[in-house]
């Protein structure tokens, strides 16, 4: 039995972080700027989002983030100057297509994640949201987003995208404790932020994929500051689901943590490696190189 929901229309992106990890590169440009192969994160994350249904994107950004907001703006200045270029013209006009409409709200205070997105409330409205953080770069046939969609589409409630995760790595997640449902499902019955492995009620760890429901906006509202001093997300979903049903749901795909250098170059080479013009001499030149630096020990 489907019953009729509200559609989920907007994104939010909360893009004010520092990404001090990855200074100087960061220094005056935003992280969600940095490319795996000729697209930005941003971009990535945005044509998610864009795949799963949502028209409005709504970017919380912060000081030294102008080239997201110059990203997805028209450019008319280059367009003329590539004239004549159409397969360049159309990669440019193609990033934001005209049904979808692109906000911006600045964060005043770096206050935490929580209350980045409880700063997107006003837009958001009574509806159903997703947030997508542009880090956690997901490798999926369906959209990571379009996935969780269609659990909503089912359940209800909201949607958390999770995965698995080594016992030492706890402390840099947000973990879930569950009531398994089905292979991929579970319902979340309690959550905290960055646990210490020892503390850990479990391995599941959110990436930074939700699908929410307008509720929590009270809770955020609410809840003050968390670990680290700031307004957590979590903390905010974790007084939600003692109301609502908040589902645990590990998406298809594989995940690249590009808020790591390690994990930002793994994704930059198997893009690099599936690219359609690319692959080809790329995977030639990274056998040559490791072929190289094997024989020389
Ligand atoms: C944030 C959230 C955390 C979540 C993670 C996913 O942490 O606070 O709950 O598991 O994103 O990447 P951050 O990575 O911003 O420290």
């Amino acid at each position: 039995m489907s019953t009729i929901r509200k559609p989920v229309r907007t994104a939010v992106f909360p893009v004010a972080g520092r990404g001090t990890r990855f200074l100087p590169a960061t220094k005056a440009s935003p992280k969600e700027m940095l490319p795996i192969v000729d697209k930005p994160l941003i971009q990535y994350a945005v044509e998610e989002a864009l795949a799963a249904g949502a028209t409005q994107l709504v970017f919380i950004t912060g000081s030294a983030k102008r080239a997201i907001e110059d990203h997805f703006d028209s450019a008319p200045e280059l367009e003329a100057a590539l004239q004549g270029k159409e397969e360049l013209l159309d990669t440019l006009r193609s990033i934001v297509p005209a049904n979808a409409t692109c906000i911006y709200i600045r964060q005043p205070a770096p206050l935490g994640l929580g209350h980045a997105v409880l700063c997107a409330r006003p837009v958001v409205g009574d509806e159903p949201f997703f947030i997508h953080l542009a880090d956690d770069l997901i490798d999926a046939k369906v959209p990571c987003l379009k996935q969780m969609a269609a659990v909503y589409a089912e359940h209800g409630g909201s949607v958390l995208g999770v995965q698995t995760v080594e016992r030492k790595d706890t402390d840099k997640y947000g973990i879930v404790a569950t009531e398994p449902m089905s292979e991929r499902l579970s319902r979340i019955t309690s959550m905290v932020e960055k646990p210490k492995p020892a503390d850990a009620p479990s391995t599941l760890a959110v990436v930074g994929r939700y699908l929410l429901s307008p509720r929590v906006f009270d809770h955020l509202a609410t809840i003050g500051r968390g670990a680290g001093g700031e307004i957590q997300l979590t903390d905010g979903i974790a007084a939600l689901l003692k109301e609502e049903p908040v589902y645990a749901y590990a998406f298809e795909g594989k995940r690249y943590d590009c808020g790591s250098k390690l994990g930002y170059l793994e994704a930059t080479v198997e893009y690099g490696l599936k690219h359609p013009q690319l692959g080809e001499p790329f995977i030639q030149m990274l056998s040559k190189l490791l072929a190289d630096r094997l024989r020389r020990g």
